[in-house]
């Protein structure tokens, strides 16, 4: 089985490479870099020994995916590429639904042209919305996203529902991840932010490595046991060994549709802070700070469709994720800069 995996320089594309690649698949990379590193593709052949092409590519320009197909012989999609920063997606809308929608339309033109016919794609639990009660199971409806980035989520899930039903030939899994953290035990992969992190892990890990002085906890009157937002981390290796799953699913003749990709436990963010304390060894200092628009209290999976139909288990607990990410950091404070 050979799989394009577009983005698959970034966290969640590089530690998928790694799961596929250890489990015998071929691998080809699809990668502009903007947010990501060359430096990520050297160390998923590191990791694994072994060797896979790799193309410096935007997959929003349509004849550079074509060649892609007409060099390669491909039987899967995994769509990871794409803008994913919550604030900046409110700043610059536009970029974001040209860029997303852009580069999941010529990935999927692009695949009808070369007749492949099965797709991953890299979708988010912010597509539920606010409304739906938690935990929250794929038979709920999609919901108004609390951002543009979570819209065009939401907008190429509908893109794939319409695809599929328009061509029988087509099968979409869409992933929806929750909080996706830590990083491959090696400690040479990880989650490499560009500027001042926006997500809550890697903040901390940059206070405790000494690159930033405090965190700013946003908001601790949620109507959650401490106050504080909860969130259902799950790790990036259990997460990979989802699409793993996922395209042997499709192997199967598996129906497309939505999969939610959580632990099915909630953290709240002082729980969070107190565990990196304890694993870091660090004092990590913490600063109770207003809400930040736009998040929700509580966000947790139902991950049964997930555990029932593709045979997913998670198998990391909170502190080995932690101890991972914080070995991640601790090699590369400055990520893969050095
Ligand atoms: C967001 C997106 C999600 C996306 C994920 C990863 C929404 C609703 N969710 O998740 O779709 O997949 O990012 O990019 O848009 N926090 C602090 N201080 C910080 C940073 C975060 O207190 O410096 C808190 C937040 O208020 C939140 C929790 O930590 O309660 C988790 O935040 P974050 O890691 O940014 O993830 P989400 O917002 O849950």
């Amino acid at each position: 089985m050979n799989v394009l995996l577009t983005g698959g320089a970034g966290y969640i594309g590089s530690h998928t490479a790694v799961e596929l690649l250890n489990r015998g698949c071929d691998i080809v990379i699809a990668d502009d870099y903007s947010n990501s590193s060359p430096v990520a593709v050297e160390r998923i052949r590191q990791i694994t020994g072994r060797d896979f092409p790799a193309y410096h590519v935007d997959v929003t320009d349509c004849e550079a995916v074509r060649r892609i197909f007409r060099e390669n012989k491909i039987d899967c999609v995994i769509h990871f590429a794409g803008k994913k920063a919550v604030g900046e997606s409110v700043e610059i809308p536009l970029s974001y639904y040209r860029t997303n929608l852009d580069a999941a339309l010529t990935v999927l033109e692009c695949m009808k042209e070369a007749g492949v016919s099965r797709f991953i794609f890299s979708s988010s639990a912010t597509v539920y919305g606010s409304l739906n009660p938690i935990p929250y199971r794929e038979d709920m409806p999609r919901g108004e996203c609390s951002s543009p980035y979570g819209t065009t989520k939401a907008m190429i899930e509908k893109i794939l529902e319409d695809a599929c039903h328009a061509d029988s030939t087509l099968s979409a899994v869409l992933l929806r991840y929750f909080n996706p953290i830590g990083a491959h035990p090696s400690g040479l992969i990880g989650e490499d932010p560009q500027g001042i992190p926006n997500n809550l892990l890697p903040y901390i890990a940059q206070v405790a490595v000494g690159r930033r002085e405090r965190l700013m906890v946003f908001g601790d009157d949620y109507p959650t046991p401490d106050g504080t937002c909860v969130r259902d981390y799950i790790h990036v290796r259990d997460l990979a060994q989802a699409h793993l799953l996922a395209l042997e699913y499709l192997d199967r003749g598996g129906e497309s549709g939505p999969f939610n990709l959580g632990s099915g436990d909630g953290f709240s963010v002082k729980e969070i802070v107190e565990t990196a304390r304890k694993v870091t060894g660090k004092p990590i200092p913490a600063t109770m700070k207003p809400r930040r628009p736009g998040d929700p209290p509580t966000l947790i999976a139902s991950n049964h469709k997930a555990r029932e139909v593709l045979g997913w288990v998670p198998q990391r607990g909170l502190e080995e994720i932690i101890a991972d990410a914080w070995a991640w950091h601790q090699s590369h404070p400055n990520g893969y800069d050095g």
